[in-house]
């Protein structure tokens, strides 16, 4: 079966195209780099030939407000007219936990209009709720500090390993389509601001963090259960201790 990766050069993206490929399907890494791209349409049209499910991992090169709007929207859009075209049977994306929660963040604003495009579209489709990655923990310190101090929200939230995340999107990609949204989410509860703290420290990084209830997290406060998966979510196996031994964890910079 053909299955084609958007942001298939990915953090999520790269480990999910490792995993359907050594099943024996035709897997198709697609992103800017490998000349697809679905802001601009560049590439779609070829690269979806012939597909019968496409997994949307693709994130904004920006996090500003407007940009990441008009990214996941025209992105959308592009993608979903070009799979109409191809006949794609079922179309998947990573979306966030909590995001229909929690519309004064830009991005998550963003992440729902992609939703919203998705679920107009016709084409059959599952879009896979996530949590955090463990991996994202430096870009939410990152968002948080100013000078040497990282301000964290203090509610909960319930990240995932990032190969977990993979285990999941390969194995919906070879399941039928729920036309809804499945959640995932990490093995434990953290109060944020306590494992960014235990992250930095690990790392060797000197900022100091302080929690707060009021603090931000990416332009919106949080309460215990905005970012916390429900009964029904998947669950990874990975705990925090052993991703940070034996993953190789990308350790700083922004990324969602
Ligand atoms: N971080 C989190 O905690 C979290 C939690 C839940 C859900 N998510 C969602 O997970 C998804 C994947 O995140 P990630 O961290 O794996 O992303 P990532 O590592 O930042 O990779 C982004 C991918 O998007 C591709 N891309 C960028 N612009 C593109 C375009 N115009 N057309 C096609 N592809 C494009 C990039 O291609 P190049 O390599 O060619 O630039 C790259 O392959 C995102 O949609 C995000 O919203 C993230």
């Amino acid at each position: 079966m053909k299955i084609v990766i958007i942001g298939g050069t990915g953090l999520i993206g790269s480990k999910t195209v490792a995993r359907l490929s050594v099943k024996g399907h035709d897997v198709l890494a697609a992103s800017p780099s490998g000349g697809v791209n679905t802001f601009t349409g560049e590439g779609l049209d070829m690269a979806l030939a012939g597909a019968e499910v496409v997994i949307d991992l693709a994130n904004s090169p920006s996090f500003e407000d407007k940009a990441v709007l008009e990214f996941f929207e025209t992105a959308g859009k592009n993608l979903l007219a070009a799979e109409k075209v191809a006949g794609v049977k079922h179309h998947i994306a990573l979306s966030i936990v909590g995001a229909e929660r929690l519309p004064r963040s830009g991005y998550l604003r963003a992440k729902m209009a992609q939703e919203k495009l998705i679920r107009e579209s016709g084409i059959p489709y599952t879009i896979v709720h996530s949590t955090q990655f463990f991996e994202f923990l430096g870009g939410i310190a990152q968002s948080a500090t100013v000078g040497d101090t990282a301000s964290v929200s203090s509610a909960y939230f319930q990240p995932i390993a990032s190969d977990d995340v993979a285990d999941v999107m390969a194995d919906v990609a070879l399941s039928q389509p729920i036309n809804g949204v499945m959640e995932i989410g990490g093995p434990e509860p953290f109060r944020m601001n306590e494992l960014v703290a235990r992250f930095l420290q690990l790392a060797n990084d000197p900022r100091k963090v302080i929690g707060h209830p009021h603090a931000l997290y990416f332009g919106t406060a949080l309460d215990d259960r905005s970012l916390v998966p429900g009964a029904g979510a998947r669950i990874g196996s990975t705990s925090f201790e052993d991703w940070f031994d034996h993953a190789p964890p990308r350790r700083s910079g922004v990324a969602a």
